[in-house]
C-alpha cells in the first residue's frame, strides 16, 4: 500500500489509507474469493486542498530504544 501511495504521489495524486471499515461487508460487496483476504483500503485521487499542518513529532529519544528494552 505504501508503494502504491508513493507511486500515486509521484504521479500527482494524493491518497488516504483506511482500515476502519466493515471488512466482511466489503468482501461480500466485491465478491472476494474465499482464498483471498482483505487488506486496508486506500483512496487515491486529486486533492482539493493542502494537507493540514502536522503538529510535529515526539523527540526521537522518547520513541526510539536501541539495543534493548526500556526499563520502567
Ligand atoms: C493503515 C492505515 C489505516 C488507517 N485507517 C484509518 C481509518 O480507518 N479511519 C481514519 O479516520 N483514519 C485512518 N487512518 C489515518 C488516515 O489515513 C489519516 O491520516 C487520518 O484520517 C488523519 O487525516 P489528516 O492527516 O488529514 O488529519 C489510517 C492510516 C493508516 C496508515
Amino acid at each position: 500500500m505504501q508503494t502504491m501511495m508513493l507511486a500515486a504521489q509521484g504521479m500527482g495524486y494524493q491518497s488516504c489509507p483506511m482500515i476502519g471499515f466493515d471488512i466482511e461487508a466489503v468482501a461480500k460487496l466485491i465478491n472476494l474469493p474465499d482464498d483471498h483476504v482483505m487488506g486496508p483500503m486506500v483512496a487515491i485521487g486529486k486533492g482539493t486542498k493542502e494537507a493540514w499542518p502536522k503538529p510535529g513529532q515526539l523527540p526521537l529519544d522518547e520513541v526510539v530504544i536501541e539495543n534493548g528494552f526500556k526499563t520502567p
